[in-house]
């Protein structure tokens, strides 16, 4: 199962800032690609294989607006075809590398690995809050030893931050509230409000809130790979309106990109938004070194689970009541992955 991808989708390939100036290797879904930036500032993505003697095109330089190989010079532009072949005038057809479309947002280049002719810029999530006042931005990114799908599992589970979170975002008082899981369109949501309860570690290293608080935590998921907590408390006994969640004096939406590497690694891109602090520097920085603390706790027993699983390849998991957001994750999937092969084995007819 671990191997199984859906392609039609923008998938985060790298941060803005590592795209320049050099060409950056990157393995997305086990295909292995070369990200470069042109002189014009337009980023590009290729396959990262010389069509001449195979030779790994993020070993060459790039040469304005186009990347040379590093064997025998050959150039090609962001859209994959060759501008040059040294010692030969005529450029043959089959002189090309697959291009990919990239689009850059949130300071991330993401990478459709799908149809070219499919890829629409609209089809990337909106975060509406990026970039508005008020609200400050951190980022995060490292690779898991372990699938993709176990993480997807693991970010649409509000249960278990109340035993693997406890230094930061969890704590005693939810570990017995049920979850509640819904789908809206092309998002799963899951989550639960943990009411009368003494304020998690953030909160109240953020907020000096003492008294007991009312706590929201909200897991988004929408397939492939893009995923968001929102995640907040208010002083208990306030209405639990959308008004009084905009007014809160903690709310965190924690993004996560996730773009498998292998079949059993995944490339965790994370992205927080905090309605605080929004341009304390400091602050930032603290947030940075909190989500990674917290997304290492789940790190060590998602690389722990897959090792388990490649020694075991006929476990199946059994199911319990918080898996609800699990379980309709996995059959979103399923019915997608359907869905897209479907749509790559019908005939296709151009007409006009
Ligand atoms: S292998 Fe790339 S130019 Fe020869
Ligand atoms: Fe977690």
């Amino acid at each position: 199962m671990s191997g199984d991808y859906l392609f039609n989708a923008w998938y985060a390939a790298a941060a803005c800032t590592d795209v320049a100036p050099g060409p950056t290797a990157r393995t997305l879904l086990e295909q292995r690609l070369v990200l470069f930036r042109t002189e014009a500032g337009q980023v590009a993505a290729l396959r990262d294989r010389c069509p001449h003697r195979f030779a790994p095109l993020s070993q060459g330089p790039v040469h304005g607006d186009t990347l040379a190989c590093p064997y025998h010079g050959m150039r090609f532009g962001a859209d994959g075809r060759c501008t040059r072949i040294p010692g030969q005038d005529r450029i043959p057809d089959a002189a090309r590398v697959d291009a990919f479309p990239v689009i850059e947002a949130y300071g991330l280049v993401f990478v459709w690995m799908g149809d070219p002719a499919l890829a629409d810029p609209a089809a990337l999530t909106a975060i509406a809050p990026y970039g508005q006042p008020g609200w400050g931005v951190s980022r995060g990114y490292d690779l898991f030893q372990a699938c993709w799908q176990n993480i997807a599992d693991n970010l649409i589970d509000p249960a278990h931050t109340s035993f693997v979170h406890q230094r930061t975002i969890g704590n005693d008082a939810g570990d017995d509230v049920r979850v509640t899981a819904t789908e809206e369109g092309d998002v799963i949501r899951c989550g639960r409000w943990v009411d009368n309860a003494p304020p998690v570690p953030v909160v109240r290293r953020y907020t000096g809130l003492q008294g007991l608080v009312d706590r929201w935590q909200f897991y988004h998921y929408r397939l492939p790979g893009t995923t968001w907590v929102d995640f907040g408390a208010f002083e208990a006994g306030r209405p639990h309106t959308p008004e009084e969640q905009d007014r809160a004096p903690y709310r965190v939406l924690s993004y996560a990109f996730l773009t498998p590497c292998t079949r059993d690694s995944t490339h965790y891109f994370s992205l927080q938004l905090r309605n605080f602090a929004a341009d304390d520097e400091a602050t930032t920085r603290e947030f940075e070194a909190l989500y990674k603390l917290t997304f290492d706790e789940d790190k060590v027993l998602l690389e722990a689970i897959q090792r388990e699983e490649n020694a075991h390849p006929d476990l199946t998991p059994m199911r319990i009541a918080s898996d609800t957001g699990v379980v309709r994750l996995r059959r979103r999937l399923a019915e997608c992955l359907a869905a897209e092969r479907a749509h790559a084995e019908r005939p296709h007819t151009h007409t006009g």
